[in-house]
């Protein structure tokens, strides 16, 4: 019998019996099928991941995919498999659920190409070196881990996209009174991007997957350089 899905933004586990919602063969629907299989993932996590690597994509090419906050690391993932123009990601997070060892063998056993090129690190974002080269990404840094992971790529010069989520409000921040304060909040990280000389590019996910589908992407221009001084070091240097 065919599992009947909720809503893409359901936290429902995606399990063996939902395959047969997912007959196509589109990469989405493949992904989507190995995902049921490995039985591990809330349907969110999949549209979330797809939907963010899909317009990051689109704007910020090759470099090491770095996925920041990054849970079982499925954005990582997806961020080589929509395209294949980098040659590695890494997968940050302080805490690495038990099951995203299960999500990267399935990953890696569907599409082989993958294997060896996505290294898990469980430890803190904030000791994480970022190069220019990189391409930094982070799905639901909640509050303001979003800004930190956002000063980390500002302060390599690179790439950035983040889908943030429960913003830290200020009552008396001067847009106030025209717009909902969690807006205010994602306006101003745009600002910064773009005065840092970044170009900007602000869009939505689907709301049906998450209400919290503001999706700020940071193309470096011109005029972008390294500011800050790098951090220690937990990763190693790109290819
Ligand atoms: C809301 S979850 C998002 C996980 C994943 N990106 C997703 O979309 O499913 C936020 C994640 O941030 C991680 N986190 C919080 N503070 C962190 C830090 N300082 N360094 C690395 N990870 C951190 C948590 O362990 C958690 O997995």
């Amino acid at each position: 019998m065919v599992e009947h899905l909720g809503a893409p933004g359901s936290r429902k586990r995606l399990t063996p019996g939902a395959v047969e919602n997912f007959p196509g063969d589109g990469l989405f629907e493949r992904l989507a099928r190995v995902i049921c299989v490995a039985n591990c993932l809330p349907r969110k996590e999949l549209h979330e991941a797809w939907e963010t690597a899909r317009r990051a994509r689109r704007r910020l090419k090759g470099g090491r995919v770095v996925d920041l906050a990054c849970g079982h690391g499925l954005l990582g993932y997806v961020m080589l498999l929509i395209d294949d123009t980098s040659p590695s990601a890494i997968c940050v997070d302080k805490r690495k659920p038990a099951s995203a060892s299960t999500l990267a063998a399935a990953l890696e056993a569907a599409w082989p190409r993958l294997q060896g090129r996505v290294t898990y690190i469980e430890g803190k974002l904030e000791d994480v070196e970022i190069h220019a080269s990189d391409v930094v990404v982070s799905a639901h840094a909640c509050g303001g881990l979003t800004d930190r992971i956002l000063d980390k790529a500002m302060g390599a010069g690179a790439g950035v996209c983040v889908l943030p989520c429960c913003q830290r409000v200020d009552p008396h921040h001067p847009l106030a009174g025209w717009i909902a304060p969690e807006l205010a909040v994602d306006i101003d990280r745009a600002a910064r991007l773009r005065a840092a000389g970044y170009v900007v590019r602000a869009q939505h996910i689907p709301v049906e997957i998450t209400p919290k589908n503001r999706l700020l992407i940071g193309v470096p221009g011109p005029r972008v350089v390294a500011s800050a001084p790098l951090g220690p070091s937990i990763s190693p240097r790109p290819p």
